[in-house]
């Protein structure tokens, strides 16, 4: 783990992967149950959303609930000791995630960066008040804004562009960055693909952590095949002893 020892500038980019060790199934997965019935598309864009408010809201209270029941894993905790150590060094530290759930923020990660947005903040689709929502299930379909608007997840469905402001700081990340690891994501949809492809532009080198092989595996400089809950604290104790 010389590459890890030696970086000056790290981007992370975690995928649903890294969850799924706490017990939260990934998308496509939580299709496979209870849920299998239903349309991913349906549950997850602005079109399912004015069609049927109350099956999308239920879809998200269920997901809410199985995020809220679920703890950080030894892979989230690597992560927040190697910002923490980094930040000792002055050394740059990005954590990009396309996770929602929020699991990186409780482990103790600051400079998260969330590409999809999250479960626990609910937007107006009227005035676009922003509410952060730990509670129970919903009780109203779709729930009601004070304004009268109808209020749903701030988390980026299909069809709908990434928050501006996130994609700046994953450009900003990127464009300075030396090393860029790549966690549990699949990394097939944009613009999460091209982050390798910009990151080797810079002259950065690039690691992979997967259970399975991945479209960006052969691409990479290091491919380390596993759950990322065993692999990277292990490439963390070995590169810093921490
Ligand atoms: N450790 C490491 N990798 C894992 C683990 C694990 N314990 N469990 C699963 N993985 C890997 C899978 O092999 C897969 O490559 O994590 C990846 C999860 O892929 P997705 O479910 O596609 O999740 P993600 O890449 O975060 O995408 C999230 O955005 O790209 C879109 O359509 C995609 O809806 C999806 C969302």
């Amino acid at each position: 783990m010389d590459a890890l020892r030696e970086a000056r500038a790290l981007v992370v980019l975690t995928g649903a992967g890294v969850s799924a060790e706490s017990g939260i199934p990934t998308f496509r997965d939580a299709m496979d149950g209870l849920w299998s019935k239903f349309d991913p598309h349906e549950l997850a864009s602005p079109e399912g959303f004015a069609r049927d408010p109350k099956t999308v809201t239920r879809w998200y209270d269920w997901r809410r609930e199985k995020c809220g029941a679920a703890k950080p894993n030894p892979a989230h905790l690597a992560l927040a000791r190697l910002e923490d150590h980094f930040a000792t060094q002055e050394r740059a530290f990005t954590l990009l995630t396309q996770n929602v759930d929020r699991l990186h923020q409780a482990a103790g990660s600051r400079n998260v960066v969330e590409l999809h947005g999250t479960i626990w903040v609910w937007r107006c689709t009227r005035c676009g008040i922003e509410r952060e929502e730990r509670g129970g299930p919903f009780t109203e379909y779709p729930p009601q804004c004070a304004c009268g608007g109808a209020r749903r997840p701030a988390v980026v469905w299909f069809g709908e562009m990434l928050p501006e402001d996130a994609m700046q700081k994953a450009d900003d990340a990127l464009e300075a960055c030396d090393l860029f690891f790549s966690i549990g994501a699949s990394a097939v949809v944009e613009p999460a693909a091209s982050f390798i492809h910009h990151a080797r532009r810079q002259g950065a080198k690039t690691v992979e952590i997967n259970r399975e092989p991945a479209p960006i595996t052969p691409v990479v400089d290091w491919s380390l095949p596993g759950k990322a809950g065993e692999i990277l604290p292990e490439a963390v104790r070995m590169a810093f002893g921490i």
